[in-house]
């Protein structure tokens, strides 16, 4: 089969491979329709993570079952289906506590298994033909319709993107009426904005300084700040502070609550700095801690890791980072991170899209063939006019 290989920084091909095929009984065998191209694959496309040269790379997958193992009973040869970047068997403690993000058998090494991914176990990725899918009945979202109909984009996304943006927002507890500031407007930060509107709150701010994607945040109904303009916690309260019906509704002492209740992290370690050029790893938890007011909610959805080769410092190397915990602790903020346990929101955000209350794939700017995929990379990695691509193999 034809898969994107990883060959080093900034480095990947298409290559023949052998193909994917049923290994243990609870398998299937999934032909891709579409394979998503994520911000996390650009941390291991740039050298910033431990991923091995020769890895197959994807985990956003979505196709059409070519077989399954004897031990499967509840998908079948033909249906079209969607599955999580997690790898979970369903029976383990984590799994079994709703962390299928944490499964402790599918991986070796650590908690948590992925398809192609750095550290996330042996699995090979999804930017290919065929897929191996493990645990199959577990995995496999049976969708409607047929392969690379008007849906095609919008079930894609049920892979990763827009579960772990809702994700952040059950992070960050937005709820109706809530105040909340996004920073990231990559694929996941649009996400998470569109999952804050589906949630009902009042007022989203998304901070970025990408002129394309901010515009795309705007059509989300959120309000667009270019952190290049200056420092993106005071444009936020600035807002807030010129709105007069905001200022009129105050109760006593709520001036001291000048920024949001809920803050995302969409961005992770490779922030830019100021100057939208330099990395700074803790720019965004440190604008997070001034924006957010006391008592307020924090998802830091935004991947930070344990093992960043391209790190200016030994500690950075280890994702050792400076981290504002005087000010978020005084505010006694609460905060959630780590991988979406996208199954805890996959049948939920599929029928929302069914019932077109969501349409995640209005963010897809390109859809490409899987010998396109190393230029798009590229593309990609400018983190600017391409907000979302597809591999598309119909
Ligand atoms: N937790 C999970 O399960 C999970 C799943 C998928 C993706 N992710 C992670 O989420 C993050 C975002 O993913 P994506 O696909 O949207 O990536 P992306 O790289 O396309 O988008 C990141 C955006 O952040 C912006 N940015 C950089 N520095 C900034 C700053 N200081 N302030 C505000 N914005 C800034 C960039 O301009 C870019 O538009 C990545 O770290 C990715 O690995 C996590
Ligand atoms: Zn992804
Ligand atoms: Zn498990």
């Amino acid at each position: 089969m034809r898969a994107l290989v990883y060959k080093g920084p900034q480095d990947v091909r298409v290559e023949e491979v052998p193909d994917a095929r049923i290994e243990e009984p609870t398998d299937a065998l999934v032909r891709m329709t579409s394979s998503g191209i994520c911000g996390s694959d650009l941390h291991m496309y740039e050298g910033r993570t431990a991923v091995k040269p020769g890895t197959v790379l994807g985990h956003e997958p979505m196709g059409v079952v070519l077989d399954v193992g004897p031990a499967v009973r509840l998908v079948k040869k033909g249906d079209r289906v969607v599955i999580p970047f997690n790898i979970p068997c369903g029976s383990c403690l984590n799994c079994i506590r709703g962390f299928t993000s944490g499964c402790l058998t599918t991986n070796p090494a650590n908690a948590g298994a992925a398809y192609g991914y750095a550290q996330m176990g042996p699995h090979r990725g999804a930017q290919a033909e065929l897929l191996r899918v493990p645990y199959a009945d577990l995995a496999c979202l049976k969708l409607p319709g047929k392969p690379g109909d008007g849906m095609e984009d919008d079930f894609l996304l049920l892979s990763d993107v827009f579960p772990t943006g809702f994700h952040a927002t059950e992070l960050a507890m937005v709820q109706p009426g809530s105040t909340v500031a996004i920073f990231g407007a990559g694929p996941v930060g649009l996400l998470a904005a569109h999952s804050a509107a589906l949630r009902g709150a009042a007022e989203i701010y998304v901070v970025d300084k990408s002129g394309a994607r901010l515009s795309l945040a705007k059509r989300q109904g959120a309000i667009p700040i270019d952190f290049t303009k200056g420092d993106p916690a005071e444009q936020i309260v600035e807002l807030r502070r010129k709105n007069k019906e905001l200022q009129q509704a105050l109760r006593p002492g709520e001036e001291k609550m000048p920024g949001v209740m809920c803050a995302i992290d969409a961005v992770g370690y490779q922030a830019f700095g100021r100057d939208g050029e330099k990395a700074e790893p803790s720019r965004v938890l440190m604008d997070i801690a001034k924006v957010i007011n006391a008592t307020g909610t924090v998802g830091l959805i935004g991947v930070y890791t344990h093992n960043d080769p391209g790190a200016k410092d030994a500690a950075e190397r280890k994702g050792e980072i400076a981290l504002p915990i005087g000010e978020l602790w005084s505010k006694g903020v609460t905060i959630g991170m780590g991988q979406t346990p996208v199954k805890s929101y996959h049948y939920q955000l599929r029928d929302l899209i069914m019932a077109k209350k969501a349409r995640p794939g209005a963010i897809v700017s390109h859809r490409i063939s899987l010998e396109d995929a190393p230029k798009l990379y590229k593309e990609f990695d400018k983190r600017d006019k391409v907000t979302k691509a597809i591999v598309r193999f119909v």
